[in-house]
């Protein structure tokens, strides 16, 4: 049976399927010029960091700017699929990250970090006890000054920040189910009759800032972004 989040690799073969080459479905092209970029620019702030590690890397939108600035990359993430297409673009785009095929929350590449980065993935992490793993080997893999940047989705307490679709149910304690189709081998849950199975996370911006801290982290700055439609809110940090 697979882990929930496993179920990533599926998502990502939908993806390549209809000819998409990242999450965010940006093209070869825009690859580099994601909005998110110019944030992590920001925290970066002029200062000098010589090796990344970008959690939940995808194809490496991420890992390819930070490359970009001069910064050596490893990517790591549980879809092979999304591993290999980030091969290929390092190859088109004549860049080098070290892409890994790995669990974020059960990983250990012998290797220390100055910068760990996440993005969006986070919130794809849906049991307390996955989340405590993904601090657990952010802390096992960062320099003694090294810092981690944080970029995941926030909620208002209670407010569903996701569509009202039927396929989706969102609860109290902040966890997005999802139904899916019968071929997906994971640990079901009843909900109201209905098959679902835990796809995200979402915080209120209180209890995300808490759990940072309750893991043993510091929060240096943070900012709270809101998208136009005042509907999405993404919590951003950076943390020692
Ligand atoms: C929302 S996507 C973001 C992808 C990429 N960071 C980006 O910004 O385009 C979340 C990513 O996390 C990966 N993922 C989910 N659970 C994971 C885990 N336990 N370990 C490693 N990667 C995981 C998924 O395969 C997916 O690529």
């Amino acid at each position: 049976m697979k882990k929930y989040y496993e179920l990533h690799e599926e998502f990502w073969q939908g993806l390549i399927e209809k000819g998409h080459v990242s999450w965010d479905k940006e093209s070869e092209k825009d690859l580099l010029l994601r909005e998110r970029n110019s944030i992590l620019l920001k925290y970066l702030n002029g200062r000098k960091f010589y090796n990344a590690l970008d959690l939940g890397c995808g194809s490496g939108s991420q890992s390819f700017y930070l490359s970009s600035l001069g910064i050596n990359c490893t990517g790591i993430d549980i879809s092979q699929t999304a591993i290999n297409e980030g091969k290929r673009l390092a190859n088109k785009l004549d860049m080098h990250i070290e892409f890994v095929c790995g669990d974020a929350c059960d990983f250990n590449l012998d290797k220390k970090f100055d910068l760990i980065t996440d993005s969006c993935l986070l919130h794809c992490l849906v049991l307390e006890k996955d989340r405590s793993k993904f601090f657990d080997r952010i802390k096992a893999h960062l320099t003694k000054d090294g810092k981690t940047f944080i970029y995941t989705m926030i909620t208002d307490e209670g407010v569903n920040p996701f569509d009202e679709l039927d396929y989706f149910h969102f609860d109290k304690d902040g966890i997005l189910w999802s139904e899916g189709p019968d071929r997906f081998d994971v640990d079901w849950t009843i909900i109201n009759n209905k098959k679902y199975f835990p796809h995200r996370r979402v915080y209120s911006l209180e209890k995300q800032k808490e759990e940072i801290i309750t893991n043993g982290f510091k929060i240096l700055s943070d900012e709270v972004l809101i998208s136009d439609d005042c509907r999405n809110k993404t919590y951003v940090a950076w943390i020692e």
